[in-house]
């Protein structure tokens, strides 16, 4: 974290999870103990359907609600998709874009992810862009030019104000859901990488400050270690964003006097 250039931002990310009275549960659960976290954004990123209710339920709260996905046209013959334009209409702040799960099984692309990002910041959305390298690539020792070619293929044609307004969220695939978290050190060294890719396209002010996350198997254990990082500005968080408790943790972690 580097609280004087960045916001740190904590998002949930709730993928296919809680339906609306589960979502319910949780918002009546958190609230009374959600106390000032003045120093991050908290963010949480729930299906569709329930994102008016979500609004609702946390309008007295400084959390943000946020999408998992968006499509890039602004209206027309989509079926099943959403527009930027519907989110930002029912009070959504933040959207998620390119995870690898949309990659992996819904044929995104670094050239969708481009539109989708274009199409978000036009509506005022803030894109949480996610890119990350497998076991495989990694292995390989190909980390850092993947990383180069999704980060700049998913940020071609912005300018410094839009990129500004871009989270972006290293997630690992092999630490997805696996419980296998890269080590605060590989955690912190891809995000610098994502940094300097940005300083180069953008400059130095500009990269000094764009939030980057980690993800990928955070949890209330292992967050303010990965967080201590300079450069790992916050987290994006799937299996322990669905518990209060954790999730707290998290926030806790980032709040960290
Ligand atoms: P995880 O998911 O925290 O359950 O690993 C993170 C993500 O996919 O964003």
């Amino acid at each position: 974290m580097n609280r004087k250039y960045r916001k740190t931002i904590i998002a949930g990310n709730w993928k296919m999870n809680k339906t609306l009275s589960e979502t319910k549960a949780f918002a009546d659960e958190i609230k009374p103990q959600l106390g000032k976290h003045k120093w991050c954004e908290v963010v949480l990123c729930v299906p569709f359907v329930n994102i008016p209710a979500a609004v609702r339920m946390f309008k007295d709260t400084r959390v943000a609600i946020g999408a998992e996905n968006v499509h890039f046209e602004n209206s027309g013959a989509f079926t099943g998709e959403v527009t930027a334009e519907m989110l930002k209409e029912v009070g959504v702040k933040y959207v998620i874009i390119g995870h690898s799960e949309r990659r992996e099984y819904y044929g995104e692309t670094d050239f969708t992810v481009n539109k989708k990002i274009k199409a978000a910041l036009a509506a005022g959305l803030h894109p949480i862009v996610c890119v990350g390298e497998s076991l495989e690539q990694r292995e390989l020792g190909v980390t850092a030019e993947l990383i180069n070619y999704q980060v700049k293929c998913a940020l071609a044609g912005l300018d410094a104000t839009q990129m500004r307004k871009v989270v972006i969220a290293y997630e690992p695939l092999w630490a997805i859901g696996t419980g296998k978290t890269a080590t605060a050190e590989q955690a912190n060294e891809v995000c610098e990488i994502i940094r300097s890719i940005i300083r180069r396209e953008f400059g130095a002010r500009v990269a000094r400050a764009v939030t980057i996350q980690y993800g990928g198997s955070m949890n209330a254990k292992n967050a303010a270690e990965l967080l201590a990082q300079p450069d790992v500005d916050g987290g994006l968080i799937g299996g322990a964003a669905l518990k209060v408790p954790d999730f707290l943790q998290i926030i806790a972690a980032a709040n960290q006097e």
